[in-house]
Formats: C-alpha cells, structure tokens, sequence
C-alpha cells in the first residue's frame, strides 16, 4: 500500500475502494453531462435556468469542485469562465474525468485526494462547489472548516445532497436491507445523533441535522445564505427507483445549501 494511502482516514480509505468500485456506474452521466449545456442537478436533474443553484457570475472566478468524480461540474463553470480545480478521493472516477476533458478540450487541474484536507493554501478560491461529493462523502466536521480555510472572505460555498428528511427516512443500512429499497414515508433513524451512515457496501456517508448544521458552518467562518430543498416538477425524471416522485413531491429528496466566507 503506498504511503499516502496508508494515511488517509478510515472512513476515507473505505470510501476510495467504494468508489473505484462504482466509478463504472458513473460513465455515462458524466459523459452526458460533460456534453450538455443544460446544466441540472441531483437525482431528478432539475434544471438550473429554473433553480439557479449557481452564481451570476463566475468569469475569472478561482473556484473548486469537492468530491469532483467525473468533474462535469467543474466543466460547466470552466464554460462559464471560471478556473475550476476539481479534488477527488477516486483514481477511477478521475480517469473518466481526465478522458472527458481531453475530449470536450478543456483542461483545469485534477487532483487526487481527500477534500477534508485540500494540498492549497489558506484564501486560494471564490467560489466552492459540491454536488454529491464532500457534500455527502466527507465529514461535515472537517471538510466544512476546510472550505472556509480555502475560500477568501466574501468567497461563496454551494452544496447539494440527500435531505435530512430523506436520509432519517432511508431504511437500508442493516445487514440483509436491499439499497433500492425505497424510501419510506415513516422515520427510520434518529434525528439526534446523525452523522455517519456506513452502509453495507463498506462505504460511509454523513449528514447532520439542520441545526448542527448551521452552527458549523457560523462556527467555521460563513454565513449561511440559504437553505434551498429541490421539489421536482411533475415532469422531472430519475433513473433511480429508490426516490419516487410521490415522495419527492410531498418531502424534500435533496437539499442544497448556500454560505458566504466571512
Ligand atoms: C456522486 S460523486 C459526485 C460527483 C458528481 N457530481 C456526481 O454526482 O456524480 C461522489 C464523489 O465523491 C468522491 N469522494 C468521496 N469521498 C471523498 C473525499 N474524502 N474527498 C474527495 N472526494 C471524495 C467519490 O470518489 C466520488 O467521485
């Protein structure tokens, strides 16, 4: 094993050999969202020219993707003028990214490492972005007062995951519970005490509660600026069978947070 592997994080080491694993699964996503100029987000791909999740403007904007897998995000703000950075714990999921930006010629650095713990200095960025990487992957207690090392005063911080509702409704994660499960309309877990979700497949997520929330991200040096939950259209469509749009229209499935550096 070599020496940088030897000193990552369990949870971070489990979450790498998860995620090579799943990189595969991950392809074609990235390939069509790398293709696309419709930007959308999360598991029913709303779009962005209704939600607007991104800022106005991100011309000359030093920014950096958390958990990039296959960095299609990062590629979105490169065509919006930013200098994106992309961080990822996965050699699998890099690959595809590096191959998706040979193809659509656009080229920022890839870096393969764990985003709780970024190799920048302090004040290096404008702008930090998460969708379904550090957002859920990462520690909230780390890499949350890592954004705020990394971001200059003023900087902006957006991140997207699985609800809080959606997550203490989530049944699987005992021995012999199918993933596609869906998720229930009944609580499932603890609000009190939430943070690291290890699932059955050896990796392991995190989510707080809202309050927990907040107080980290004003403990670390943000304001928060806005707690938006994504309510699909009728007309929005998921590929997975776990999040039905009955519940997602009556629940927020996913939530995306919005903080400024002090
Ligand atoms: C679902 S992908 C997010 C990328 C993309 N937006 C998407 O939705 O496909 C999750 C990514 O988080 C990465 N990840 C997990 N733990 C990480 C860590 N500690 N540091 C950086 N990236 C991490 C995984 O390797 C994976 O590529």
């Amino acid at each position: 094993m070599a020496n940088e592997e030897q000193q990552l994080p369990a949870h971070v080491a489990a979450n790498r050999e998860a995620w090579d694993g799943f990189a595969a699964d991950f392809v074609a996503h990235g390939e069509e969202s790398w293709a696309t100029n419709e930007v959308t987000w999360g598991i029913y791909s709303v779009p962005e020219s209704k939600w607007h999740l991104l800022p106005e403007e991100l011309a000359d904007k030093d920014a950096i993707e958390l958990g990039c897998g296959t960095a299609y995000v990062s590629g979105w703000l490169a065509k919006r003028g930013a200098k994106p950075v992309g961080i990822d714990n996965s050699p699998k999921q890099l690959e595809t990214a590096k191959r998706l930006q040979q193809e659509h010629g656009i080229d920022f650095p890839l870096l393969l490492g764990n985003a709780e713990d970024v190799p920048y200095p302090d004040a290096s960025f404008d702008y930090a972005i998460s969708e379904y990487g550090a957002a859920i992957w990462c520690d909230p207690y780390k890499w949350i007062p890592e954004a705020a090392r990394l971001l200059r005063p003023g900087g902006e911080l957006m991140f997207l995951g699985n609800s809080v509702q959606m997550m203490v409704c989530t049944p699987y994660e005992a021995e012999g519970v199918e993933e596609e499960t869906p998720v229930s309309t009944t609580l499932q877990r603890p609000l009190f005490g939430l943070h690291q979700l290890k699932w059955n497949d050896k990796s392991t997520e995190f989510h707080i509660s809202h309050g927990e929330m907040i107080r980290l991200l004003r403990n670390s040096g943000f304001e928060v600026l806005d707690l938006i939950e994504l309510q699909p259209s009728p007309d929005d469509t998921t590929s997975y069978s776990w999040m039905s749009m009955e519940w997602a229209r009556q629940w927020p499935c996913e939530e995306v947070w919005k903080a400024r550096k002090r």
